[in-house]
Formats: structure tokens, sequence, C-alpha cells
């Protein structure tokens, strides 16, 4: 087990989207460093075995009373670090294919389910040691840096106005909000042509926010500790 514990204590980290890709590596890395993960996904009767202290807990972030009833479950419960990882990718159409539901869909999970994490979750945070708030975002909903040809008007949208939440929520409440870009990565969402294995990135995203102190609140990072313009 390779521990890297804050300061020698265990962390709390709770994690959306955790059953795959990104969110199952982020688990089972902070899992194996020692931290407690409540680890959530729509079906955790599907959730894969691993080591360490996972707890997994059943959380649509599309659903407003799926969030509210998790909150309610770990009332007690400090959460040092909320990991905003769950997404859809949407339509990849362009306008040709662009609906209203599928475009809805995206932001509801995408920019809304974080929002009602943060709201839901604010007073477990305040009583965890880090008062962290990670939203995986990309450099897709980057109007400076992330143009790119491809058809993905719900995804990149829906990032965007989360880059947006994230400053905003940054601005408002005491807690440290970091968007990330967790690079390219070969996840199903990523695809198999994607140049990062899941595990560099999670590594590169766990440094990151390891790391963060108050003077990174609202700040749009890359996996490697790059700053990504808004
Ligand atoms: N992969 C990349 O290249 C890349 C690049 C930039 C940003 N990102 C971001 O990185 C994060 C992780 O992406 P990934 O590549 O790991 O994607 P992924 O492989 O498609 O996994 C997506 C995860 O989100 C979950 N999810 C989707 N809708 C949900 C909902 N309503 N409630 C709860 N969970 C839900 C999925 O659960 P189910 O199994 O239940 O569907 C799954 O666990 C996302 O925020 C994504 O936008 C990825």
């Amino acid at each position: 087990m390779t521990r890297n514990l804050e300061n020698g204590h265990p962390m709390t980290i709770l994690v959306t989207g955790a059953n795959r890709g990104l969110g199952l590596e982020l688990t089972r890395q902070y899992a194996d460093a020692g931290h407690r993960v409540l680890a959530c996904n729509r079906r955790p009767a599907d959730a894969p075995a691993l080591a360490g202290s996972v707890t997994w807990k059943t959380l649509d972030t599309g659903e407003a009373e799926s969030i509210e009833a998790l909150a309610t479950d770990l009332a007690a419960q400090p959460v040092d670090v909320l990991i905003n990882n769950a997404a859809r990718r949407g339509d990849t159409g362009g306008l040709d294919t662009l609906s209203t539901d599928d475009f809805l869909t995206t932001l509801r999970i995408n920019t809304l389910g974080p929002l009602l994490m943060v709201k839901a979750f604010r007073p477990h945070l305040e009583r965890g040691r880090r008062r962290i708030v990670a939203n995986i975002s990309s450099r897709a909903g980057s109007v400076a840096e992330g143009l790119d040809a491809d058809g993905d008007y719900a995804y990149r949208c829906s990032k965007a106005a989360l880059n947006i939440a994230t400053a905003k929520l940054a601005f408002d409440y005491r807690l440290i909000f970091l968007a990330l870009h967790p690079g390219w990565v070969k996840t199903d969402m990523g695809g198999p042509q994607a140049d990062l294995p899941v595990t560099e990135s999670a590594q590169g995203l766990r440094a990151v926010i390891d790391a963060a102190a108050p003077g990174n609140n609202g700040s749009f990072r890359s996996f490697d500790g790059s700053r990504i313009g808004w």
C-alpha cells in the first residue's frame, strides 16, 4: 500500500461516478494511499470490489432527491474532498442533431449536479480539514483554449457552465474550489485513441488536489498542474 496521508491523517474523499473510468481510478488510488473513500454511483450493487476503506453509496447526480438523500445519510460525516467527477458526453453531432432533451440532460448532470452536490455537502465540507471541492471539468469548456473540430455543443456548454459555477462558488464561499482538466484520458468517454492512461491522469489530479491551498481557490488547472485559461 502506498501511504500518502495528509499530515499523517487519512482524509475522507467523496467521489461521484466512482464505478468506472477516472472516478474508479481516483477511488482506487485514494484508498490505496490509506484514505477513506465514499465511492458513489448509480448502482452500488454492480460496483467493483476494491481494497482499502471504500464505502459504496447510491447517487444519481442528475436527481436532486438522490443528492439530498445521500447528504442526509452522511449527515454526521465530515468530508475533506468532494470530487465532482460524474458526467456524460451528450450528443456529438453538432447543430444537425442538437436536441432539447439531450442538451438539458447533459447540463443537468454535468453542471447542475456538481452545484447541487456543493449545496448539499457544504456542511460536511465545513466540518472537514481540507475543505476542497474538485470539479472535474474539461479544457473543452474553455473559451480561451478549448475550441476544436467536433460537434459537442452540449458537453462543451456544460463544462463552460461548470467553470463559471466554480469561479462563482470560489468567490462566494470559504472553501477551496478547483476546476480540473484530466487530460485526454483512455476511458469510455475519452476512447481508445486518447493519449493519457487513466492511472497517470488520476495521479496528476491527486497531486493538484492534495497540494491545493486557499491561494488556489477558483483556479482552472490541468492534471499536470499547469493553469488553463477560462
Ligand atoms: N476521458 C477524457 O478524455 C476526459 C477529458 C476531459 C474531461 N473528462 C471528464 O472527466 C470525468 C470522468 O470522465 P471519464 O472519462 O471517466 O468518463 P466515463 O468513463 O464515461 O465515466 C463517466 C462516469 O460518470 C458516471 N455518471 C454519468 N452520469 C451519472 C449520473 N447521472 N449519476 C451518477 N453518475 C453518473 C458514470 O456512471 P454510469 O456507469 O452509471 O453511467 C461513470 O461512472 C468527467 O467529468 C469528464 O467530463 C474526461
